[in-house]
């Protein structure tokens, strides 16, 4: 455990085939302080809903340096100045910052707006055809041996992406998949998922409530019978069902406490598994 005498209420998974055990729900941080671009207007906001959230044992916060323009960095720095070495903090490297020499500038970049002198979890954001992946990873190798980022991850990886990658990789493993995983959005399901199991690799779902629409029809009415057997809301039941697997954490997004107690009742019981495969049945393409 990566926090001696931490009480944890949300359960942990562990991270890869580390000794590390991350919590099952992380915070997104994604149109927290800006999209493309910084925006200031709802900083307060956000630094408190971080703070609530690592309050409530959300101690994972998965943030880019692309979120925000760099400003979403700086509010989870700010969030988490206090407390920083209790926080599992995850950012990322973006697209045009592969080359060998970039990755260390963007990481300089990211550990000053956070206010840190290491990141937990470094993660490509995408992958990048136009920069060898070669390139990237012996990067990333370099910064994880120099102590400055605990673990490599990556992001929208196909399977031949990843083990390209880890040919690269000497002294550390990719712990980590951060992947589109909700029950409408399910492409991983075929080869990622089976193969992340297989590899000892995290998967970590994004955009787990495709973005809040299925709470809109007709995804809500689907997951709502569901919900009422277990006496539980759609947000949890998506979830729910989202964390069936154990090598999958997820990082929904929200700005407000009261949505973030909500998703907390997602975690700490289960469906049978023919409601699992219920759900998935009712979504399959
Ligand atoms: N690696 C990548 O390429 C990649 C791509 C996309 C996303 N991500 C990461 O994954 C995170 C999550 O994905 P996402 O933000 O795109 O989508 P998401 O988590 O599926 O959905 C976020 C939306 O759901 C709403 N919401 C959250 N809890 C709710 C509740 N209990 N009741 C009603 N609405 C609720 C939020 O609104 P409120 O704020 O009002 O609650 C927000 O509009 C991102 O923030 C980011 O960190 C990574």
């Amino acid at each position: 455990m990566w926090i001696a005498g931490s009480f944890f209420v949300i359960g942990l998974r562990r991270l890869g085939r580390t000794s590390v055990e991350i919590p099952v729900i992380g915070l997104g941080t994604w149109e927290m302080g800006g999209s493309y671009a910084p925006d200031y207007s709802r900083d307060r906001e956000v630094i408190e809903v971080i703070r609530y959230a690592v309050g409530c044992d959300v101690r994972l916060i998965d943030t880019a340096e692309m979120y925000g323009g760099g400003h979403t960095e700086e509010l989870v720095g700010e969030a988490v100045r206090e407390f920083r070495e209790e926080v599992f903090i995850a950012t990322k490297v973006w697209v045009s910052h592969l080359r060998y020499e970039d990755v260390f500038k963007a990481l300089e970049g990211s550990l000053r707006r956070l206010g840190t002198d290491y990141v937990d979890l470094y993660q490509v954001h995408w992958p990048n055809p136009g920069v060898p992946l070669r390139e990237t990873m012996k990067a990333m190798e370099k910064l994880a041996l120099e102590g400055k980022i605990r673990f490599i991850g990556v992001c929208n990886f196909y399977v031949p992406e990843l083990e390209e990658a880890m040919t690269y990789l000497s002294h550390f493993d990719i712990v980590s998949n951060q992947v589109l995983y909700n029950v409408r959005d399910r492409g991983v399901e075929e080869k990622i998922l089976p193969y992340c199991r297989k590899n000892g690799i995290t998967v970590m779902a994004y955009r787990p409530l495709a973005k809040g629409a299925i709470l809109r029809e007709p995804y809500r009415g689907k997951l709502e019978e569901i919900a009422v057997k277990y006496g539980k809301t759609v947000v949890q039941v998506a979830l729910n069902w989202v964390l069936r697997h154990d090598h999958v954490v997820a990082i929904p997004k929200t700005s407000n406490p009261r949505h973030l107690d909500e998703i907390l009742g997602a975690v700490g019981w289960r469906m049978s598994d023919k409601d699992y495969e219920r759900i998935s049945e009712m979504f399959r393409v």
